[in-house]
């Protein structure tokens, strides 16, 4: 069997040498390269070197030399195509499905139509090469000037200029010997809507060639020069081009990237430019879309660090938050930069200068402290609902982090950024990353956050008459307070009335640390204005002991349902059938309660 071309080309680029080469051998990095004994004749003493930067290993024992392809041949024993599914395998790359003649005929056929399509790009890109040179594209050169590329960079990078013609290009790659149907099928020229004929896709622009790993030209991106809708113009999809699968300016800077161990990610073609210009090497620009797994793992043969420096608006936010997954399952470690004053990259560098870019790249944030930042920025931290939802959008990122104590401690630096003071919302937190929940119980959360009239009313006549006091707390468990958002001053009053000494201000502040309460609460609950009889007092704190029970079952309720929601998704019946029962026996209680509430 024999796989198209295309497909080997893609498996070539995803499939990294040392990792593959790295399930056979053990490999030590020594400098650029990576040795080991030599799996192909006995030795002692390493002379087994893999280059990835060259993609190639050689033995200077006994001389073997290869690709990843013929390594795998060797060491297995198998022949080209048996070599191939095993890489694309280990790589993670799909295998095309071919079943019979017809298909391998189809992909012969599109391995033509990729070579001439190769071969219409390098035109094209000679021709508007040439346009910067002359007449009408002088004001794409004054164009490139007003952004601060020099002459040197859009020579080095192809730069060119599509003249404001409908037919200049076509014409030309005609002249050079392309055929309708090839101008057709090259994404160069749009088909006219009669549906005979095309006209130049890419007219009065500033031209971009899109390169793929091996320095050939697979798309153009086209910026018109000044104001206008679209900004820039993309090639369309072609036999040569996927979506999502190139890096704009990866064949410039893989070496810089390798040598540095890390990459910058950015989102634009002149984000790239500006800054390789001024000697940041080591970037490739994904032009404004997120991340996609092959491009993932096309990074992922050069380094396994990034710093992602997307654009600061909503859409490099979300393009961002996108790209973590990906490049955290794909084990990246991941920095986020977010550079000052809204500027991106072209524009910092332009303003400030080099030196002033690599030092804010030392001081990008991790991708957690860069997901909770963001988070906290998005949803009120005063109100129980919005620290609720601000744990939510940062859970699905805990779940990334594999590693179990990397994860608690994250768990606990988080806790202290959103300033949760309460231990059970630290638990619930806990519990959620721990049991790879989805969102945190709002119950058990907003329960912790939010005082409760009742909780009020009811700490209200404790801290105000003694025998109140006595009488009620001889009834309460801890049970009933712990989940409280004023447990600590429940817990206090308990040991106090043990100790035989009064709740006043100075003992309450002194011994509780949690400042809401003492600041806000405390003197509220103290300062109360009209006085009331022991026996008013004493109606309302049971009352409100008897609100607060029937309120906790309640919550106890809908923690029980949300566990049977999961029971049922994972299709664990007896699970379920218990938890109901559970459920049942609490809302008996509940009813009875309710029922001694309504006199
Ligand atoms: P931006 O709008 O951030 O543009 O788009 P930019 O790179 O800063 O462009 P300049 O500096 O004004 O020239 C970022 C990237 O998104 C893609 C391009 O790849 C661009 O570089 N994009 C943007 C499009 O494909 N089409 C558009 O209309 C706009
Ligand atoms: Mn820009």
């Amino acid at each position: 069997m024999r796989y198209p071309q295309e497909f080997i080309e893609e498996l070539k680029n995803q499939a990294d040498i040392v990792r593959i080469i790295g399930d056979y051998i053990t490999l030590k990095k020594k400098g650029q390269n990576y040795w080991a004994c030599c799996p192909f004749h006995g030795e002692k003493t390493p002379s087994f070197s893999v280059s990835a930067a060259k993609g190639f290993f050689k033995c200077f024992g006994c001389g073997k030399a290869g690709t990843v392809f013929q390594f795998v041949m060797e060491l297995e024993g198998s022949n080209f195509s048996e070599a191939v599914k095993t890489i694309a395998e280990k790589a993670g790359v799909a295998l095309p499905v071919m079943t019979n003649d017809n298909d391998a005929k189809h992909y012969e056929e599109r391995d033509k139509q990729r070579d001439d399509l190769r071969q219409l790009n390098s035109w094209a890109t000679e021709f508007f090469e040439s346009n910067l040179e002359s007449g009408e594209g002088r004001i794409a050169l004054e164009y490139l000037a007003k952004r601060g590329i020099s002459d040197e960079s859009r020579r080095q990078f192809r730069l060119g200029y599509a003249p404001n013609s409908w037919d200049a290009l076509s014409s030309y790659l005609q002249k050079r010997g392309a055929t309708k149907f090839q101008i057709e099928r090259s994404g160069l020229v749009s088909l006219k809507d009669s549906g005979s004929g095309f006209y130049d896709k890419f007219r009065g622009r500033l031209m971009f060639p899109i390169l793929d790993t091996q320095g050939k030209v697979v798309a153009f991106g086209g910026r018109i020069l000044g104001e206008g809708d679209p900004k820039y113009l993309n090639s369309p999809e072609t036999v040569l081009y996927t979506k999502g699968q190139h890096l704009f300016g990866l064949n410039y800077s893989r070496d810089a990237i390798r040598r540095q161990g890390f990459v910058i990610l950015v989102e634009g073609y002149l984000d790239f430019l500006i800054p390789y210009q001024h000697g940041v090497r080591n970037l490739v620009a994904s032009l404004g879309t997120a991340l996609t797994d092959s491009q993932v793992r096309l990074l992922g043969r050069f380094c396994r660090k990034i710093i992602v420096n997307f654009d600061p608006d909503s859409a490099g936010v979300n393009a961002t938050k996108r790209s973590l997954e990906l490049l955290l399952t794909e084990g990246f470690k991941v920095n986020v930069l977010t550079l000052p004053d809204n500027l991106d990259p072209d524009e910092f560098i332009r303003e400030r200068g080099a030196e002033s870019y690599t030092k804010v790249l030392r001081s990008s944030q991790s991708f957690m402290d860069y997901i909770v930042e963001q988070a906290i920025k998005s949803h009120d931290q005063n109100s129980p609902a919005g620290k609720v939802e601000t744990l939510n959008e940062i859970l699905p990122y805990l779940k990334l982090v594999k590693d179990r104590v990397e994860a608690s401690e994250q768990v606990e630096r988080i806790a202290d950024r959103l300033k949760l003071d309460s231990k059970l919302v630290r638990e619930e937190f806990k519990r959620a990353v721990e049991t790879r929940a989805e969102r945190v119980s709002e119950v058990a959360v907003t329960a912790q956050l939010t005082v409760k009239p009742a909780e009020k009313r009811l700490l209200a006549a404790l801290l105000n008459h003694a025998g109140v006091r006595q009488r009620i707390l001889r009834q309460m468990a801890e049970a009933e307070y712990k989940q409280l958002r004023t447990a600590p001053i429940f817990k206090l009053l308990f040991e106090l009335e043990q100790q035989g000494s009064e709740p006043t201000y100075d003992v309450l502040s002194e011994r509780i640390y949690d400042a809401a309460l003492v600041n806000d609460l405390l003197p509220e609950l103290l300062m109360e204005l009209a006085e009331k009889s022991e026996e008013a007092y004493n109606r309302e704190a049971e009352e409100s002991l008897l609100s607060l029970r029937s309120t906790r079952l309640a919550e106890q309720q809908a923690v029980l349902q949300t566990e049977i929601n999961q029971a049922q998704r994972e299709g664990n019946a007896e699970r379920v059938n218990e938890l109901l029962l559970l459920k049942f026996e609490l809302a008996k209680q509940e009813r009875a309660l309710t029922n001694q509430l309504r006199p």
